[in-house]
């Protein structure tokens, strides 16, 4: 079992990522935005929630004082549905609710135009200040039709083929994470903290798309000094973005009025990454004017960028640093706890070996890579039990019924997909890892026989992850190299996960990897 870092007892029988999440009855729920359901509808302020105590509302929940943790948002938000239900209203500074029926999370999509998010103030504070190397506060940081400027040239990357050209580039990414793996197991074939191993393969995969370069992070020998110190202060400069990013959420603002540590630690690693990403652009912007460049695809996202007329340099060097930013952890993420399950889960993870030694001949393709189903539903399903990411967040735009009750715009709105995921209304056993829950019977093709609003990892409508078929790709063709030339297990104490700017393992995650013959 975790450790629970929660207090009541509610708490320690919800704790996410061990235990499922019970069902309570729900009432009617009305479906549409008919003028008859408006009529019916009742008003927000009789939306179900905790008491709220004059001037702070709910805020001493979360306080020191309080039964909840932002580490263990999840248990809380469990404990939240267990006590009033599947619509949950919350006042913490703005007036949230909490939603637990997919068929009102499929509502916030619906007439999307500028969808709305909570933003990172303290970075769009930053970025606006530096006009002289941002265009704007960013993809991330915007909202409205300022977020659709920024966002609307790198749309393409959400082409199906366009991943593909990247292809052979992950793949030998991949291979060098296997040869990476085979070097640093111990004595025992384990290799300690296997996360941060990941995160230099995410490095890579989304440095090659972003940068048309390797970074040289899984080079086995160490390079040059000045390779290794610059290896470093890459790997660093991420985690320190992360955790930065996170603190600017839970502190207060101080940063408005004078620079606090966190937000130091931010600007230096804001500007560790625009200078870089600035160098690397120069860099591909010579190659690609030099007439002897032999094109092998790397440089294809930066090509199409310096072709679009409408996208300022500084636009480019913002947008190349915000993916390379969002690319990093979610998918390290996702491939450590997928191979986790996998581990947790050895006739699975047989049974993927078997499918991949079936799908795969000795070149793996594209091609070859997706059609090996069971390895997607083995993503998927892992998705399900243990997510990377929170849930999707929208600021309501316009007034909408949810649950029966009128809710009005400016709301934020939180789909609890990590609930919804555990709970035996929506999944049989929901604690069984069971990959084969997402194929037809002779496992010739997917099953859409969920709710499609229950398990929407990269979220959904016009303000879905732009990395989202990058990062399948990255993580399919990791998890697939990896079985093939592992096994892989575990044998320490279960891990849950804890929230920080996504969920991550609550506990090292020493897997051991023993080569396959
Ligand atoms: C398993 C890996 C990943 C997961 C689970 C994930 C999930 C998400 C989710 C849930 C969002 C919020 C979408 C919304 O608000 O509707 C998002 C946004 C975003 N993701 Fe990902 N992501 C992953 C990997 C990546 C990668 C590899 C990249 C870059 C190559 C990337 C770039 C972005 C960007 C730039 C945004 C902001 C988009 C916007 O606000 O318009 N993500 N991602």
């Amino acid at each position: 079992m975790i450790r629970f870092l929660g207090r009541s007892p509610a708490l320690r029988r919800n704790s996410l990522f061990v235990e499922s999440v019970r069902g309570v009855v729900t009432s009617h729920c009305p479906d549409s935005n008919t003028d008859a359901v408006k009529e019916e509808a009742k008003p927000f302020f009789s939306v179900p929630g905790p008491k709220k105590l004059p001037v702070i509302g709910n805020l001493h929940l979360f306080s020191r004082f309080g039964p909840y943790t932002f580490e263990r948002l999840y248990d809380a938000y469990a404990d939240l549905y267990e006590k009033h239900g599947p619509i949950v209203r919350l006042d913490v500074g703005i007036k949230m609710l909490l939603l637990f029926r997919p068929e009102d999370i499929k509502k916030l999509f619906v007439n999307e135009k500028h969808p709305q998010r909570p933003l990172f103030e303290a970075l769009k504070h930053y970025r606006l200040k530096r006009k002289d190397v941002y265009s704007c506060a960013g993809m991330i940081t915007e909202n409205g039709e300022e977020w659709w400027r920024i966002r609307k040239p790198i749309q393409f990357i959400m082409n199906p083929a366009f991943p593909k050209i990247y292809f052979p580039h992950h793949a030998q990414i991949a291979d060098d994470l296997v040869r990476f793996i085979d070097q640093k197991r111990d004595a025992q074939g384990i290799v300690p903290d296997f996360l941060k191993v990941l995160y230099r393969f995410t490095e890579e995969a989304v440095g090659l798309l972003c940068f048309g370069k390797r970074l040289g992070l899984l080079s086995l020998n160490s390079g040059t000094d000045a390779e290794a110190d610059f290896s470093k202060q890459l790997t660093q400069a991420s985690e320190d973005t992360l955790k930065s990013l996170a603190d600017s959420l839970l502190e207060f603002p101080w940063w408005k009025i004078f620079p606090t540590s966190t937000y130091k630690t931010l600007v230096r690693t804001q500007d560790f990454f625009q200078s870089f990403a600035a160098k690397c652009i120069k860099e591909a912007e010579l190659k690609l004017k030099d007439p002897a460049y032999k094109d092998d695809g790397s440089l294809e996202l930066l090509r199409r960028l310096f072709e679009d007329e409408t996208v300022k340099p500084t636009d480019i060097s913002l947008l190349m640093t915000e993916l390379f930013a969002a690319g990093i952890d979610t998918t390290g993420n996702t491939i450590g706890f997928a191979l986790y399950n996998l581990a947790k889960n050895p006739d699975v993870q047989e049974k993927l070996y078997r499918h991949i030694q079936k799908g795969v001949s000795d070149v793996l393709t594209a091609d070859s890579l997706y059609e090996v189903r069971y390895l997607r539903a083995c993503i998927l399903e892992s998705h399900r039990v243990s997510p990377a990411t929170g849930s999707i967040a929208r600021i309501l735009t316009e007034p909408k019924i949810l649950s029966g009750y009128q809710i009005p715009e400016n709301v934020l709105c939180i789909g609890m997909q990590p609930i919804i995921c555990r709970q035996e209304q929506h999944f049989d056993d929901p604690m069984d890892f069971r990959p084969e829950r997402w194929l037809n019977e002779d496992h010739s093709k997917m099953e859409k026989k969920y709710h499609p609003y229950t398990l929407t990892p990269f979220s959904t409508g016009r303000r879905k992850c732009v990395g989202f078929r990058i990062a399948e790709q990255e993580i399919n063709i990791c998890v697939l190299k990896i079985i093939q030339n592992f096994r892989v297990e575990y044998d320490g104490p279960e891990i849950g996960a804890i929230m920080r700017l996504s969920f991550i393992p609550d506990k090292p995650l020493n897997l051991k990897f023993i080569p396959r013959k």
